[in-house]
């Protein structure tokens, strides 16, 4: 059963009419208010959030997650500096040490202190900043749901729903205005170890829109491939450099290579502000290295023997030669064309 807990009192936004994930992070008068993923499925609580450093912290242990969310977030936080007059700059590095993979984050405190820089209003453009994400996402959804056939079964790895986005979600989106279109799309939600965001968030955000679905064991993708019942995979992205490569959650090279192998198309989408006009290619984006524990611990109980070591990097690169395209709301671009679009 759901409960609900609020910290502080706050009313829940949907995303829209349609979609009944809530707002994973809102603008609230003259604060942020979280929804804490960690807690998801099971208990709804929510962070009110007044000061940079809460943020931070919220960032790099992922109470938000998700880079277009991570993106909104930040964007906020700048906002929150702003408020509470802080220092821009010492606030613009301590978000940007919060998490080094998501592109988003950078992307929206750079916008953000330029904005401030030229004499404008940072709380309008963080909350412009979120409309755009908003807007992009759709246009992937309605875009992505183009590429989606009647009854087709689809994989996705990690969350990259409303969750991870605020709204409607990268990869989710498609499948969402499939589903919206009748097209009836069926998806096979890896588990997503160490952290469980398909098993956790996926799956719920999938089953709040009725949209059918069944959580496999991350190793079970590729058994599902080589049967012929997987038709389609689409993913988000953390980074997406400009030859193609895209980093995303651990275990995505895995599965496109196993896509490749068994003629599957392979789909990362992504908002804009997910591309790194700065990284040539893979070799340059940073990786996230978590906490032993992750891997070494689940809810409270301990899983490796006493002395255990574990290496837990949070997301690896896909080589472009594996992406069959990058659904943007630029459209269905192919890796050679990301630099013209997306590059400065
Ligand atoms: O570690 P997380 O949960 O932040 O990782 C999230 C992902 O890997 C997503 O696929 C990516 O950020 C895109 S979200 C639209």
């Amino acid at each position: 059963m759901v409960s609900v807990k609020y910290r502080q009192t706050v009313h829940i936004t949907m995303t829209a009419p349609e979609q009944k994930v809530p707002l994973a992070v809102e603008w609230k008068d003259d604060h942020i208010v979280m929804l804490d993923q960690r807690m998801l499925p099971h208990d709804f609580v929510f962070e009110n959030i007044h000061s940079v450093d809460k943020l931070a912290a919220s960032i790099t242990d992922m109470v938000v997650r998700g880079a277009p969310a991570i993106g909104i977030a930040a964007a906020y936080g700048m906002a929150l500096a702003y408020v509470n007059g802080v220092d821009m700059d010492k606030a613009k590095e301590k978000l940007e040490a919060s998490r080094p993979t998501a592109k988003d984050l950078f992307t929206a405190v750079d916008r953000i202190a330029d904005v401030w820089t030229s004499g404008k209003d940072p709380v309008a453009a963080a909350i412009d900043y979120a409309s755009e994400i908003e807007e992009a996402c759709r246009t992937i959804g309605e875009t992505g749901a183009e590429l989606i056939s009647k009854d087709m079964k689809i994989l996705t790895h990690c969350n990259a729903g409303a969750l991870a986005t605020v709204y409607w979600g990268t990869a989710l989106a498609p499948i969402r205005f499939a589903h919206y279109h009748g097209k009836k799309p069926y998806v096979f939600v890896d588990e997503t170890r160490p952290r469980y965001q398909g098993a956790r968030l996926t799956a719920w955000e999938l089953r709040m829109e009725g949209i059918p679905n069944a959580i496999i064991v991350d190793n079970a993708a590729g058994h599902f491939m080589s049967r012929g019942e997987v038709d389609m995979v689409i993913t988000g992205a953390d980074r997406i450099a400009m030859n193609g490569d895209a980093a995303n959650k651990i275990g995505t090279y895995e599965k496109a290579v196993v896509a490749h192998e068994n003629g599957i198309p392979f789909y990362i989408a992504a908002p804009a502000t997910t591309f790194d006009p700065t990284a040539e290619s893979g070799d340059a984006i940073p990786i996230e290295e978590r906490s032993q524990d992750e891997v070494l611990e689940w809810g409270g109980l301990r899983v490796g023997p006493e002395g255990a070591v574990a290496r837990n990097p949070a997301f690896d690169v896909t080589p472009a030669r594996y992406i069959t395209g990058f659904i943007t709301e630029k459209g269905v671009l192919k890796a050679d064309e990301i630099k013209g679009v997306f590059g400065d």
